[in-house]
């Protein structure tokens, strides 16, 4: 309908590398299915901070409407988040925060709240005594720093579980394989990692199950997200002992973003529910996000039947044009 107003939306990603995040934007594309008017742009940052700030600038010179981002570190991005929430732009921030208060809104589960569940899981299943490896997502981003100072907070009240050592595994896979080859020491006295995400999980049990190393390690991870090789996955396997879910919040960004530009009032801050999964519910979890996959499938490929038929018929309608023209 050309009298619907068109809206442009920019999306600024800290990265697009793993799974969590392309099932982030997967879930943004579903929903703006049921948006027309809305339109995404989708930048990319792969890791860098500075890459995301001239990103940021970019659409900026697009004349966004509206932004979204998940900023790779809390400090450096907020003065360009200032800039572009002054010129009177509203700003989602997503999962990550953000040093500053120059943003229309908050969408992301409670990292404190998760870290300490992962606190008083590991202390249970320890039972009050053991060594601990703990496996750190990138430091100067809020998550990491929340679920790192929550689960140490409860562990202050189990004296005979000792942290020997904390990875810093940045969030990525890769990384945490390469300090966990560098830490082997560590790795064979512990009784259990605790990393950051699910990702870095597979990492370090590469390194615990190759030669041998330590085989009887307990993994406890963060995402528990949907799909052939993720966290609920994992647990199924047995590579998990447990895993706390972390929303993405891309369906609930673009909902949130649209009403934001329909002129409507937000909250300051939307939460995300967590939960934790074990051996006890991930059946049914599983379950129910396989359907979700399965409807989500369903949902891009009607679109794209959607698109193709709208195609065939405007180039049907140029030809009848044509037609009636000569
Ligand atoms: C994905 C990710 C998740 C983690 C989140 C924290 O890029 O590393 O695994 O929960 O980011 O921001």
């Amino acid at each position: 309908n050309s009298n619907q107003k068109h809206y442009k939306i920019g999306f600024s990603q800290c990265t697009g590398g793993d799974e969590w995040r392309r099932s982030m934007l997967l879930e943004m594309q579903r929903e703006l299915f049921f948006h027309p008017d809305l339109e995404l742009v989708y930048k990319d940052a792969v890791n860098s901070t500075q890459t995301q700030i001239k990103q940021i600038n970019d659409l900026m010179k697009e004349d966004i409407d509206l932004l979204i981002i998940s900023p790779n570190e809390s400090a450096p991005l907020a003065p360009v988040v200032q800039e572009i929430f002054r010129k009177g732009i509203p700003v989602i921030v997503l999962d990550r925060k953000i040093n500053t208060d120059a943003y229309s809104t908050f969408i992301g589960a409670n990292n404190i709240e998760i870290g300490k569940a992962v606190g008083n899981f590991v202390a249970k299943k320890l039972k009050g005594k053991g060594k601990v490896v703990e496996v750190l997502g990138l430091e100067s981003s809020s998550p990491a720093q929340e679920r790192h100072k929550a689960f140490s907070d409860v562990l202050k009240n189990y004296p005979e579980i000792n942290v020997i050592k904390e990875l810093q595994g940045q969030w990525e896979k890769d990384t945490a394989r390469k300090v966990a080859a560098q830490n082997i020491g560590a790795l064979q006295e512990a009784d259990l990692v605790f990393a950051h995400n699910d990702v870095m999980v597979k990492g370090i049990y590469e390194v615990c199950h190759k030669n041998s190393q330590n085989k009887n390690i307990l993994f406890v991870g963060i995402d528990g997200l949907a799909g052939p090789h993720n966290g609920l996955q994992m647990l199924e396997d047995k590579m998990l002992t447990a895993t706390f879910l972390y929303p993405t919040g891309g369906e609930e960004a673009i909902k949130v973003a649209s009403q934001i530009l329909a002129g409507k009032a937000a909250q300051r801050e939307y939460k995300l529910n967590s939960i934790q999964i074990d051996s006890s519910n991930v059946k049914g979890i599983k379950a129910q996000s396989d359907k979700l996959l399965n409807q989500q499938e369903d949902i891009q490929k009607l679109n794209t039947e959607i698109d193709t038929l709208e195609n065939t018929f405007s180039s049907e309608r140029n030809k009848l044009y044509f037609t009636i023209a000569c």
